[in-house]
């Protein structure tokens, strides 16, 4: 069973942006296939930092989309990324430094990412979006 599953709470009715949330899952469950099974740090330091560059690309891509609609709020979201970043990048960092396994404490940051940030955060511009589509 995977860490994390794809379920219709996380749609925010955007496909592309959908998808790269799919992607961005799938690596996460991978990272934590690998912690489980005890794989080797080089393994587990790959997929983080695959993890690390795919988020920078979604945020860059949705930020783009944002823009294409005109979204009011694009400034405050991009400066809750470029915070998930600086978090991200921190637990990266200690991971890279330190030789032994990954700490859990990264898999509940990862949740509340996930969580908080994409059904809370990310939803809002869904929604703003169906209805920038309507009026244009
Ligand atoms: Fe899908 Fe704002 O991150």
């Amino acid at each position: 069973m995977p860490w994390y599953d794809w379920n219709e709470s996380l749609n925010i009715g955007v496909k592309d942006m959908n998808d790269e949330h799919k992607v961005l899952i799938d690596l996460m469950n991978k990272l934590y296939d690998q912690y489980e099974k005890k794989e080797s740090h080089a393994a587990l330091l790959n997929t983080f930092e695959s993890l690390a560059a795919y988020t920078q690309k979604h945020f860059a891509d949705e930020e783009k989309y944002m823009d294409s609609i005109s979204y009011p709020e694009l400034r405050t979201h991009k400066l809750i990324h470029t915070q998930l970043l600086v978090q991200l990048d921190q637990h990266l960092s200690k991971f890279r430094e330190a030789n032994g396994t990954l700490a859990s404490e990264v898999f509940d940051f990862l949740k509340m990412w996930l969580n908080a940030h994409i059904k809370g955060i990310d939803i809002k511009y869904g929604h703003y979006g169906s209805t920038f589509k309507k009026s244009a």
